[in-house]
C-alpha cells in the first residue's frame, strides 16, 4: 500500500471511534441552509446534507450503488434504507470497514450492504454495473484526481449518476499565494491528503472521463457553521479524553480544524459538489 494511503488508514483507524462517539456515524459537514444561516441540530444538518447532495446529483431510484470512502458507513446505510438498494462501501481503513459491518448486521442490512477495504483509484468491482457511485469527502484524499473519476466512470451503467462532495481549493486565477500554498501544506500534512484542486478543474476532468450533464456548485457558505461547532465539541471533557486516548495523529487532525477555518475564512477552501450522468 503506497506510504499516504497507509496514514489515512491509520488516521481513520484511530479517530473514528471517538468521532463516532463525539458525533455519530456520518464523518461529513452539514448543510445549514443555502445561506448557512439556518439554526439546526448538527447531526441533522449532516442528513440534510445527504439529502440537498441527492436533490442536487438527480439521482433517481438508484438500485446498485458504490460509496468510494464509507467511513463507517454512514452515507452507505442510509441510502441502501432509503432506496432499497444493494450497496458497497469502500475504504482504506480496516477498523472503518469491520465497524461499518458491524453496524450493517445491527441494521439489519447485511444481506444487501457490505463493505471492504480497497484503494477506490483501483475498486475490485465490476465495471460497467452500478446506477450511483457515491463519493462523500472523500476526493480530497485521492492520490490521483483524474483516475478516481476515470474509475467512478467506469464503474457506473449508462445513464448512472457519479456524486461527489469534496473539498476543494478557490478557482484559478488569480494565482494561488505563497501563503495560500503555505496554510495548504499545514492541511495536506495533518490531515493525510495529496493535495486539493479546485471545482472547475474537478469539473474539466469529468467532462475528460466520458460524463455528461456535468454540474457543479459551491456549497462553503452553506457549510460554514460546520467547523466552528466541531470545535466546540472537541473542547468537551469527554473529547479531550477520546483524543488523549485516540493518540497524536487524532490530536493533530483536530488541531488542523485550524487549518480549515482560516481556510474557509479567507475563501480559500471551498465546499465543491459535483455530479455527471455517464454517456
Ligand atoms: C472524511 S471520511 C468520510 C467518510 C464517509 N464518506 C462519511 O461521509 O461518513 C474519508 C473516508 O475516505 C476514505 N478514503 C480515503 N482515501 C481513500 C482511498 N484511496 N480509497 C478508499 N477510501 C479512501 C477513508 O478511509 C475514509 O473512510
Amino acid at each position: 500500500m503506497p506510504a499516504l494511503n497507509q496514514k489515512i488508514a491509520h488516521f481513520y483507524d484511530r479517530s473514528s471511534t471517538i468521532w463516532e462517539e463525539t458525533w455519530g456515524e456520518h464523518m461529513h459537514h452539514g448543510y445549514y441552509g443555502a445561506d448557512g444561516t439556518v439554526a439546526k441540530d448538527h447531526y441533522q444538518a449532516q442528513i440534510d446534507l445527504i439529502e440537498e447532495l441527492l436533490a442536487f446529483g438527480n439521482v433517481g431510484t438508484p438500485k446498485r450503488i458504490v460509496d468510494l470512502g464509507c467511513g463507517i458507513g454512514g452515507s452507505a446505510l442510509y441510502l441502501a434504507e432509503k432506496y432499497n438498494a444493494e450497496v458497497v462501501g469502500l475504504t482504506l481503513s480496516p477498523f472503518q470497514a469491520r465497524r461499518a459491518t458491524e453496524r450493517a448486521v445491527a441494521a439489519g442490512l447485511s444481506d444487501r450492504v457490505r463493505f471492504e477495504v480497497a484503494d477506490a483509484q483501483n475498486p475490485p468491482l465490476e465495471r460497467g454495473a452500478y446506477d450511483l457511485i457515491w463519493s462523500m469527502e472523500s476526493g480530497e484524499h485521492m492520490s490521483d484526481k483524474k483516475k478516481f473519476l476515470q474509475v467512478s466512470a467506469d464503474l457506473l451503467k449508462p445513464g448512472g449518476v457519479f456524486l461527489m462532495a469534496t473539498w476543494c481549493h478557490r478557482p484559478t486565477p488569480p494565482a494561488l499565494s505563497r501563503r495560500d500554498h503555505k496554510l495548504l501544506r499545514n492541511l495536506y500534512r495533518d490531515y493525510h491528503l495529496p493535495y486539493i484542486i479546485s471545482l472547475p478543474d474537478y469539473a474539466k476532468i469529468a467532462e475528460k472521463v466520458g460524463l455528461g450533464a456535468v454540474e457543479s456548485a459551491d456549497w462553503s457558505q452553506a457549510v460554514s457553521p460546520f467547523w466552528m461547532a466541531v470545535v466546540r465539541s472537541a473542547l468537551s471533557w469527554q473529547s479531550v479524553k477520546g483524543l488523549l486516548d485516540a493518540g497524536l495523529p487524532t490530536i493533530i487532525g483536530a488541531w488542523a480544524m485550524n487549518w480549515m477555518i482560516r481556510g474557509y475564512r479567507r475563501g480559500l477552501i471551498r465546499f465543491g459538489v459535483l455530479r455527471g450522468v455517464k454517456k
